[in-house]
């Protein structure tokens, strides 16, 4: 038996898509790398949701089998929308993944997680031996931190902790991300919460040393990882 339910079926992004040109274009240029029997890991956010509607009608009209392993509930429900099998790390490991990002520097390093899924993206990135950064060129900066924060998820008890520490990593301001349509924080899905960071500078060993406080999930930096950027 199935569900009747218009809250799948209806599915749209919550917000309106900002570059949604530029993010469409890109997303059928992903679209067209996947291939019969691919295992792709799933980033978030509305690029890849985008890309996903795009890999849909080719699944569809190409009759080709494929499985997702997503990072974020938006993204499984998504999938389960548009119809593509979902599996995860404990079968599979990704033949390629795709995913968005917030800036993205001349060396390929980026800051990802506006959208509060870092954890769980750097997890499938970490795991997926080829990678591809789908963005708009409105993503592409000189310098990392120049218009976004770093996200850095916490353990809800180690937030004083962590905000101290932080403070000695040359932070310039700290904010406890508020939720929308729910009152206090963000609360992410691993039921921690997360700070924005704003730094000045963010050298190559910035990425290491957030993630040693303990208390610390995982940032949003993502500093010489291997990806490849597609551009719209
Ligand atoms: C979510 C992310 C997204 O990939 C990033 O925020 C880009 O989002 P969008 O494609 O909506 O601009 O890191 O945690």
């Amino acid at each position: 038996m199935n569900w009747n339910s218009n809250l799948i079926n209806n599915l749209h992004w919550s917000d309106t898509i900002i570059n949604k040109e530029g993010k469409e274009k890109v997303a059928a240029k992903i679209a067209e790398k996947v291939k019969d029997g691919d295992v792709l890991g799933v980033g978030s956010g509305s690029t890849v949701f985008m890309a996903l509607f795009a890999i849909a009608r080719r699944v569809k009209e190409e009759g080709l089998n494929v499985k997702a392993i997503p990072t974020s509930v938006e993204i499984s429900m998504a999938l389960t929308n548009l119809g593509i099998p979902m599996t995860s790390l404990y079968e599979h490991r990704p033949d390629w993944l795709f995913d968005g990002a917030d800036e993205v520097d001349p060396n390929r390093s980026l800051i990802k997680g506006r959208g509060g899924a870092m954890f769980k993206e750097k997890l499938l990135i970490s795991s997926s031996p080829v990678n591809f950064i789908i963005v708009d060129d409105s993503k592409l900066v000189d310098k990392l931190g120049s218009k976004f924060p770093v996200p850095i998820e916490v353990f809800p008890q180690a937030l004083l902790h962590a905000e101290k520490e932080l403070q000695k990593l040359g932070v310039r301001e700290l904010i406890l991300r508020p939720a929308k349509g729910k009152d206090g924080p963000v609360i992410t899905e691993a039921g921690n919460v997360i700070l924005d960071a704003w730094f000045d500078d963010i050298p190559a060993d910035t990425e290491l040393r957030i993630k040693s406080i303990t208390g610390v999930i995982e940032s949003g930096l993502f500093i010489n990882y291997n990806v490849e950027i597609m551009v719209a």
